[in-house]
């Protein structure tokens, strides 16, 4: 079941806003200029004007409050700009905060008739420069509707997937569509113009009964979590369904799918995400998927069928490598790792609450998704699972792991000592009940924070060894693709304003991290924090084509401004994110949602 992505986006989405920074003064201004809506077949322009940086005077004349219908700003001083964030200590989340990040989580305005014809942006609102070199897609998918009809969804995690698309053509042109994932439960809705359909994370029953099958756990498939172009196909992907195969010319839907690039899943279901491993060659490119049951669907019932398979950078299929995986029933397995030898999932420490289901869930007193909890003293358990012949003859393993919660990894790579080790941002525990109305400032004082963690693993003696390399808690890491599976340095990610041992709060920053790739030391950090009222997404790493140094590249980071209420894709130069980005797209007159995940496709032009 997906229920576990979508806690995370709950993190993801703790991004929070800043100061209105000089851009924004400017940026508002354009926001005041809504251009009209947008039909399937329209191909109007996000008017771009290349305007220069702002200056920090052109900030402080700026309003905190852009927009009449942004969360009024009640704080007795100016909001934080944008740039260094402040210093450790003198801030921490507060109700301004939570409101503005609340704020964001509402309908996207982009239109639910898709936009499959591209819209050019123009003369909106690109500050700075977009860098020559940077020719290829951005795909994104997050929940775009979180009303529907009416009802509102208390779940960020059950919104219907939004898969949208940045194209940037190498000359400085740049293209956007979008459209909805056209899942059945979607297209249903649409047509009915009501709520007809549970997610795994909402509590009661669209239809109004006050009383569910407790072994009904068919959700919808919202097709919300991932989103991966290869071999000229692309499909929106959910771990608790199906994938849904999308036209990669327009985004249109072709439908939900047992097969991925004409590979029948084993499960069939695939996870939301999958490795891009580059090789040293293009003969060597894959792309490395999973998919692995919840629940076991074959005699004696303890173990969870799973699959990786393999694809070369054409889309054909090289290697399917089955697995029974022992004993990890709702164990969540949302992201895998990957080296030359090893395949990586993580169980977590997780199962079904029998009480729960009968006493809260049957009368829809719960979401499904809150009936499968953490259990007081599991261990997580790492499945180490043989990719190569190398690895067969050392066998499957499977190595115990304190108690925790695991939802993004960020790398795995093996030593010549042969130690394995695997960098994650595992949480301290996880609540499915964590909802949109339960998060407050009191929430980022310790609780169930997430840092940048590395396990040093002996497959052989199946040992293992955590050691915490960044207290400043952090979600949706990404790297360049050439490292996956390699010794690594750099990896970038979504981080909080506050660097501390205990307090946090929600992801406004882009963080650079650089590691010893041979020693557990500390990671030094590369910030740069967007202001007190901005929110950010999952970073993506584009590579500078023909580079060779391992950040030689951009990162690409959407930003919701609840003041400004602006959405931005922001382009930096990875070698130094501390200087800002060098060039900004602002989406006019639209809210993106706070999404999920995407990726970068170097050789997708459409
Ligand atoms: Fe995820």
């Amino acid at each position: 079941m997906s229920i576990a992505a979508r806690a995370v986006a709950m993190r993801d989405a703790r991004t929070v806003p800043a100061r209105v920074d000089a851009s924004r003064a400017r940026v508002g201004a354009a926001v005041t200029r809504k251009p009209p809506r947008r039909t399937a077949t329209s191909s109007s322009y996000l008017s771009v004007r290349v305007v220069p940086r702002a200056t920090a005077a052109d900030a402080s004349e700026t309003p905190a409050t852009a927009s009449a219908s942004a969360p009024r700003w009640d704080l007795p001083r100016p909001p934080h700009d944008a740039g260094a964030a402040p210093e450790n200590g003198t801030w921490s989340p507060t109700n301004q905060t939570i409101k503005d990040w609340r704020s964001l989580y509402k309908n996207t305005t982009l239109s639910v008739k898709g936009d499959g014809e591209g819209r050019v942006i123009e003369g909106a609102a690109i500050e700075g420069e977009i860098p020559k070199e940077l020719k290829g897609t951005l795909f994104r998918n997050g929940p775009g509707l979180l009303e529907i009809y009416g009802k509102k969804l208390n779940q960020f995690f059950d919104g219907d997937g939004l898969v949208y698309s940045t194209t940037f053509d190498g000359e400085g042109g740049v293209k956007f569509r979008h459209n909805f994932v056209g899942t059945k439960g979607f297209t249903d809705e649409q047509a009915a113009q009501q709520m007809l359909y549970k997610g795994a994370f909402a509590i009661g029953n669209p239809k109004g009964d006050s009383f569910y099958n407790p072994f009904d756990f068919d959700v919808k498939n919202v097709a919300n979590t991932g989103v991966v172009n290869w071999g000229g196909e692309t499909y929106a992907l959910w771990e608790g369904g199906k994938p849904h195969k999308m036209r990669s010319s327009d985004l249109g839907t072709v439908g939900e799918v047992e097969e991925v690039l004409g590979t029948k899943l084993r499960v069939p279901q695939m996870a939301a995400h999958y490795r891009i491993w580059e090789g040293e060659t293009e003969a060597d490119k894959r792309l490395i998927g999973f998919s692995i049951e919840s629940q076991p669907s074959k005699f004696p019932w303890t173990s969870n069928s799973a699959a990786f398979y393999e694809w070369d950078a054409e889309g054909k299929s090289t290697v399917v490598n089955n697995f029974d995986v022992p004993n990890a029933t709702f164990a969540f397995a949302h992201d895998c790792l990957v080296t030359e030898n090893w395949y990586f999932l993580f169980q977590n420490p997780t199962s079904l609450n029998p009480q729960k289901l009968l006493t809260e869930y049957m009368f829809a007193e719960c979401a499904l998704a809150e009936t499968i909890c953490m259990v007081d003293g599991k261990s997580a358990i790492l499945h180490c699972l043989p990719r190569t012949e190398k690895a067969r003859k050392i066998g499957q393993k499977a190595i115990e792991l304190k108690p925790q919660f695991f939802f993004h990894h960020i790398n795995a790579f093996e030593r010549e000592n042969g130690d394995i080790v695997l960098d994650s941002l595992p949480w301290v525990f996880m609540d499915f009940s964590m909802n949109l109305d339960s998060v407050n400032p009191a929430f980022f004082n310790g609780g169930s924070r997430v840092e940048y963690t590395r396990f040093v693993v002996d497959p052989v003696r199946e040992t293992c060894k955590q050691t915490i390399l960044n207290n400043r808690v952090g979600e949706f890491p990404t790297m360049n693709n050439k490292f996956v599976g390699r010794k690594y340095t750099h990896a970038f990610s979504a981080g909080t304003v506050v660097k501390d041992d205990v307090k946090w709060g929600p992801n406004q920053c882009l963080v650079k991290h650089t590691s010893d790739p041979e020693s557990e030391s500390p990671v030094s950090e590369q910030v740069w924090y967007y202001g007190e009222r901005c929110f950010v997404q999952e970073p993506i790493f584009a590579p500078r084509p023909g580079g060779t140094a391992e950040d030689d590249g951009w990162v690409l980071q959407v930003v919701n401004d609840a003041g400004a209420e602006t959405s931005k894709l922001h382009i930096f130069e990875a070698q130094d994110i501390a200087k800002g980005p060098v060039a900004s797209i602002l989406f006019e007159g639209e809210h993106l949602p706070p999404g999920l995940h995407g990726m970068w496709a170097q050789d997708a032009l459409y």
